[in-house]
């Protein structure tokens, strides 16, 4: 089984995403590290343990990491997607934590876990970068026994939180583009272009109530996000960005990837936030890799839409 550390800010789909790796026979869930993000850190933390207790896995050791972006304050929440406690006001409906939270920060915890473990671990960040990119800059010589990294985040098209920006990135791009376009790690890439392909609709909401105490637990987080998505899509959905990228640190392959260069954007102007993908083919890209080289990401491209989704319903 790949063995996994998740790192999040719960967050409705960060929510599904931490049940579908903690309820999956593929992976070892070896901990949980949170970060700021949708909500401030204390909210995501509690909301973290609380869905591990959900799940009924007192056994998954938490720990609070960053509290705010590397260099600039963070001036937005997604509370108009989440709610103000992070997941849709219905956080105090899920059981209480069943295990205490660790003392040591999310860094620390990192480097115990990624030290412990008999072979490479596979890390999913699914909230900004923050947590990620301090663990590469304090502990360079754990890079090897990282798989690999792969990344809620990004948007080719459009983006979600500015015109150009996903919100995971946007939230802190010094952090993301140490991560992504840094070259230290292997990384895959799940932006929003594919996640919003990935969405869900209240049928597949309903079989998931159905299914159990664990989905009606998480399709009762859903109302206010579906809310979003109607305004936002004028669609009768859900995207559950996270749990999309989760899927393929679960199940590799899952999502169908090609690699590119990546860079982000950092300047302080409208682009800020970007995730710049070089599609150009590789022999026009030659001129420009001397000068600036950022390193190659397997993005998320395509997938069985329907098979995915048959994937996270099961
Ligand atoms: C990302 O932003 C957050 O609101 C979600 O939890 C997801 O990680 C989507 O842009
Ligand atoms: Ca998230």
């Amino acid at each position: 089984a790949t063995k996994l550390i998740i790192d999040t800010d719960p967050g409705v789909d960060d929510a599904f995403a931490i049940a579908l790796a903690a309820l999956s026979d593929d992976v070892e869930l070896l901990g949980v590290t949170t970060v700021y993000g949708n909500v401030p850190l204390a909210a995501t933390t509690r909301n973290a343990r609380r869905v591990l207790a959900l799940c009924k896995r007192a056994d998954v050791p938490v720990a609070a990491g960053a509290e705010r972006p590397l260099v600039y304050p963070h001036p937005h929440r997604a509370r108009y997607a989440h709610g103000a406690d992070g997941l849709s006001g219905r956080s105090s409906a899920l059981p209480e934590p069943g295990r205490e939270l660790e003392r040591a920060d999310a860094v620390t915890l990192l480097t115990r876990l990624l030290e412990a473990a008999d072979e490479p671990v596979t890390i999913a960040p699914i909230g900004p970068l923050t947590n990620i990119a301090a663990l590469l800059a304090a502990h360079p010589g754990l890079r090897e026994r990282i798989a690999r990294i792969v990344v809620m985040g990004g948007a080719m098209d459009h983006g979600n939180t500015t015109a150009a920006a996903e919100f995971n990135i946007w939230s802190d791009p010094e952090a993301a583009r140490r991560v992504l376009a840094g070259g230290e790690v292997p990384c895959v890439l799940v932006p929003m272009d594919l996640t919003y392909r990935c969405a869900v609709d209240t049928e597949w909401l309903a079989t998931l109530a159905a299914s159990g105490p664990v989905g009606a637990a998480l399709d009762a987080l859903t109302p206010d996000y579906l809310d979003h998505y109607r305004k936002a899509l004028g669609w009768n959905g859900v995207v559950l960005h996270d749990a999309v990228a989760v899927a393929e640190a679960v199940r590799p392959g899952i999502l169908r990837t090609k690699r590119f260069p990546v860079d982000v954007e950092c300047s302080l102007g409208p682009a800020r936030g970007t995730t710049v993908v070089d599609r150009r083919r590789p022999e026009l890209r030659a001129d420009t890799e001397g000068e600036h080289a950022p390193g190659t990401v397997d993005v998320a491209v395509d997938t069985d839409l329907d098979g995915l989704r048959a994937f996270l319903l099961d």
